[in-house]
Parts: structure tokens; sequence; C-alpha cells
């Protein structure tokens, strides 16, 4: 059977191979938590090379979270005009405001606080308390999942098998670099293991990955028959 998988050794190949995204702090820096929760709902249903300038321009436009809730929703609408799924930007609109009302402008640092927001939904809670305050949280996404669903040959399919992920997730945390590993994992199902021909030969947990030992990483995450 494969070795457990070593979250450490995750977390050396990302300080290599990290990719430089302008919402991630140089290692060892502080992270705004304006940015990180900017970035995430961009990030939600949009990919990586179109949110870039957006986030940028918003970023310019309203440089914090009080300058957001100050702005009109016309203004926050029509510089989103081209990223999709206009809800979000209302949702980041009414949950910039309720961050400055109800919180003097501090997001809160739990996951239990932040889910409380208009907008923020348990991945989003994940990832900010995570990424932002190096808290025990586990965001997963899509890429987490594909990994999961992998490295321990996941016979449950999708939708249903969200629930053994969460719990999957959670026994791989290292015992810090909380925000790292989230992001670790976002790169390692981003750039090693996509969905199609994975670089399993690349990947830092190839002796820990069940559907590696099965020689199909493909198979993997299972989908319910229609
Ligand atoms: N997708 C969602 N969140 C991300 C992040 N922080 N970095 C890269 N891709 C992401």
């Amino acid at each position: 059977a494969p070795s457990p998988p070593d979250p450490t050794a995750l977390l050396a190949w990302y300080d290599r191979h990290r990719r430089h995204l302008p919402w991630r702090a140089a290692p060892g820096t502080r992270q705004d938590p304006y940015r990180v929760f900017l970035s995430e709902i961009m990030l939600q249903q949009t990919t990586v090379v179109t949110v870039r300038p957006y986030y940028e321009a918003f970023l310019r436009r309203w440089p914090d979270v009080t300058a957001l809730a100050r702005a009109p929703l016309e203004e926050v609408l029509s510089a989103w005009a081209g990223l999709g799924y206009y809800a979000r930007a209302r949702n980041l609109h009414a949950c910039a405001r309720a961050v400055t009302e109800r919180h003097g402008g501090h997001f809160p640092e739990g996951e239990a606080e932040l889910l409380a927001l208009p907008g923020i939904g348990p991945y989003t809670a994940a990832a900010i308390a995570a990424i932002a305050f190096e808290r025990r949280a586990a965001p997963v996404d899509g890429n987490w999942e594909r990994v999961l669903a992998r490295l321990f040959a996941v016979e449950e399919a999708l939708p249903k098998a969200r629930a053994q992920f969460r719990g999957l997730a959670l026994t791989l945390l290292p015992p810090a670099r909380y925000g790292d590993f989230a992001q670790a994992l976002m790169d390692l199902g981003a750039t090693l293991c996509t969905p199609r021909k994975p670089a399993c030969a690349l990947c830092p947990w190839e002796r820990a990955c069940a559907a590696r030992a099965e020689d199909n990483p493909e198979r993997y995450p299972l989908k319910a028959a229609k």
C-alpha cells in the first residue's frame, strides 16, 4: 500500500514551485484579508488568467474594505462587467458593508464568524481563515477534490463524495502554514494533478497516491452515472 501523504513534502514542493500571483504576499509576510477576500470571490467561477487584471483594477480603485463599502453598487457592478456571475459582485459589496458596519472594517478571523457574513460560504470562509489568518482550515475547491480523490482512491462519486473529502482534507493538514498548504493544494491540482494527463512523475506525493499505484489517476474523481 502507498505510504501516507506527508504534508511537509507538499510544502517543500510549494516553496520551489508556487505560482506568483498578485494576491499572494511574499513568503513570510502578512496577507491582507481584504486582498484574500477579493481574490477568492473573483476566483470562484473564473480562471486565474481572467481574474488577474480585474483584481489589479479593483485594488487600485478600492484599496481597502471601507473604500469598497463606500462605493455605489452601480460602480462596483460596472467594474465587474466581463467577469460574469454578477451575484458575486453584489455579495462582494454587501460583505464589504457588513465588515465595515459590524466589524469596524476588520475581517473576523474565525471560520464561523466569516461564514455569518453575506456572500461568504464554507469555501470562502475557510480560504480567508487559512490564508489571511493562519487558522487551521481546509478550503476544499475543485482542485483539492481531484487531488484527494486520487490520493485516497475515493470510490464514491461526486457530488456525494464531498462529505468524505472534507474529512480527508482535515487529516492531511500540516501542524502549521495552513495558508501555504491551502494554496499548495490549489497549485498541485492546477499544474500537476490536472484532470487529463497528470504529471505524476513530478508530484511530491507520487508514492503516497493510491490512484497512481493503480496506474489510473484519470479515473478519479468518479462521476455519478447520469
Ligand atoms: N483559486 C482559488 N483561490 C486561489 C488562490 N488563492 N490561488 C490560486 N488559485 C486559486
